[in-house]
């Protein structure tokens, strides 16, 4: 048991504020796991699937009011609006505090308040930081089990020091006699708060992923930006591989892509091409401190995966499926008649009968999906097929290079690298997705996404860009590489010319021999490409002129594009540094040079 002031005068104060009937201190054992799921069976939140197709695990059903997160009722609440900045919703913290505390008295009635100690990152590591988590939640205790490290040895590793206060309820207090539904949540009223000076999270109303396992998207990425900004280190929206080549070197590699855009397929991909190996470190978010060394060294916060199940089968991510066969969570996919879930993509055949995820019958010709679009699996990470044996080191992976992605039909080549680390904080502020009328191939809007962390950057995303400027002139840093990858480049016709999955290993390898320095690039005005001959395309059929037109640089797109950039820029008004309008001048400059 806890002696850490703090903590038990926190929890003291909210045990007042939110009267759950009882307090439960999670130790992370086994029998505790066990005896909350026990609780989702007896209440109808949870199913056990047929223990020959897939061994302890359970399909749980949300309400369909609370199926993904809500970045509309999601607040950055510093002291001045301006902290927050444009792309942020802010609102000031004694107001927000005020209406919180209304909607928290009394909130846990009828319930009972567990108190989740967490690590995030092995426990112990330098690179880690602990949180608690007070939820009312038997669904959030299950999940933060698999996806963090809980119970007792956090506490015994907190001793005295900091913590994140983690507040969350589901928002639906029982009255004496009332029965609870399977899934209680307060649909209308949900806020899922931070408060970057204090660093505190406060989460009401919602009990789904991101909302509610407020160790991820809330602390590890949130919270943790604004605490990597005051202590000189930097928390990614990032995936983390290890890629060892035939002779048996190895480097590690972190990516940063918006959703939709293949990341979890990408940490887990099996490589096409002969003799090298990928393994993986982590799907999604990646902490990076410096060594002695001066090399960012790198953890995965997480000890599980949180995936979108729909779209994931053997052919696009083996490792995944192969990883969620048992001890798992589905929340939100359709099951099938002998007791297995199922979701769209999952396999070729769409079997004939379903229960659909709201527990319908369902069958192939309905209108809606099976399963929901963000119907999502809760894995252990150790289960992966190919996790890194490092995987947990408390030191982390250090750093070679990074890649920065989105969804490009035109204009984005399959791959360039920065010209240094300000080039690269620039390709990285400049990051997009867009999406395609995939019937006519016609260009859809473009949201930039700058580091991919548009919505998990908890102060102004100018301040962030400045940042990651001065991690790059730390005294004595041995910096990664910086590049920017597309997978997704189409041609006039609209067809994507590059097959990505595995074969997105031939690019890998190239930013490996960059590092190496085995291999020359080509200089262009928006930085430096792969020669034709030194992407490793054996054994992979790909028309020359497909090839050419995936490694183009239209002149008249990127001054198009710098614009575009231009424009964007002009939200953040003063505060985008001037080493990043410079950039943009500079890269300007080179493509009316190439251009006369
Ligand atoms: C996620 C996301 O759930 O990025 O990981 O939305
Ligand atoms: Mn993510």
């Amino acid at each position: 048991m806890t002696k850490n002031p703090k903590l038990l005068s926190w929890v003291e104060q909210v045990t007042a504020m939110c009267q759950p009937d009882e307090v439960h201190w999670c130790d992370g054992s086994q029998a505790e796991y066990d005896e909350m799921i026990h609780l989702m069976l007896a209440g109808g939140t949870a199913q056990k699937l047929d223990e020959r197709k897939r061994p302890n695990s359970y399909l749980i059903r949300s309400d369909p009011a609370d199926v993904a997160r809500v970045e509309d009722r999601t607040f950055i609440c510093s002291v001045k609006e301006e902290d927050a900045g444009p792309t942020n919703n802010w609102h000031e913290p004694e107001d927000m505090k005020a209406t919180l505390t209304k909607l928290f008295t009394g909130s846990m009635k009828g319930r009972t308040l567990y108190v989740i100690p967490f690590s995030m990152g092995p426990v112990g590591s330098p690179i880690a930081h602990i949180g608690v988590q007070i939820s009312d939640s038997p669904y959030v205790v299950t999940n933060m089990r698999i996806m963090t490290r809980i119970g007792e040895k956090v506490l015994d590793t907190l001793g005295d020091g900091a913590f994140v206060p983690c507040l969350h309820s589901v928002g639906a207090p029982l009255a004496k006699g009332q029965k609870d539904v399977p899934w209680p949540c307060n649909a209308d009223n949900k806020y899922i708060v931070h408060f970057p000076e204090t660093r505190e999270i406060w989460s009401f109303g919602s009990g789904y992923g991101g909302n509610a396992l407020l160790g991820k998207k809330c602390f590890a990425l949130r919270i943790a930006s604004a605490m990597a900004r005051d202590e000189g280190w930097l928390a990614e929206h990032m995936l983390i591989l290890k890629m060892t080549s035939p002779e048996g070197v190895s480097r590690y590699v972190c990516g940063a892509f918006p959703s939709a855009c293949g990341k979890t397929n990408l940490a887990m991909l099996n490589p096409t091409i002969e003799g090298w190996k990928v393994e993986t470190i982590g799907d999604d978010i990646a902490w990076m401190k410096f060594g002695d060394d001066g090399r960012l060294y790198a953890i995965n916060p997480e000890a599980g995966f949180f995936g979108v199940a729909p779209g994931t089968s053997m052919q696009s991510n083996p490792n995944a499926m192969l990883a969620l066969r048992e001890n798992s969570l589905f929340t939100n996919c359709a099951l099938t008649p002998d007791g297995d879930v199922w979701w769209e993509e999952m396999t070729e055949a769409i079997p004939p009968r379903l229960v659909n995820w709201l527990g319908h019958d369902w069958e192939p010709l309905a209108e809606a999906k099976a399963a929901h679009p963000n119907a999502r699996f809760t894995t252990p990470a150790s289960q992966c097929p190919v996790i890194a044996p490092e995987w947990e080191d408390p030191k982390g992976v250090p750093i070679s290079a990074i890649l920065f992605g989105g969804r490009r039909a035109a204009v984005v080549p399959l791959v360039y690298e920065a010209r240094d680390w300000r080039h690269g904080t620039f390709l990285g502020s400049i990051m997009g997705s867009e999406k395609t009328a995939a019937a006519t191939g016609k260009l859809g809007v473009l949201r930039r996404d700058p580091m991919a962390m548009l919505p998990f950057c908890g102060y102004n995303m100018a301040d962030y860009w400045a940042h990651w400027l001065r991690i790059g002139e730390r005294a004595g840093a041995r910096l990664p590489k910086i590049y920017t990858v597309n997978w997704f480049r189409k041609s006039p016709g609209g067809d994507f010319l590059w097959p990505g999955y595995g074969e997105n290993s031939r690019v890998l390898k190239w930013v490996f021999e960059r590092c190496e320095g085995s291999v020359k690039a080509v200089e262009t005005p928006i930085g430096d490409l792969p020669a034709e001959r030194d992407l490793d395309l054996s054994g992979l059929d790909i028309a020359p002129e497909d090839l050419r037109e995936l490694l183009r640089v239209d002149i008249d797109d990127w001054l198009a594009e710098a614009r575009g950039i231009r424009r964007y820029y002009d939200r953040f008004g003063g505060r985008v540094p001037q080493a990043l309008r410079d950039e943009l001048a500079a890269l300007e400059e080179r493509l009316w040079a190439a251009r006369d």
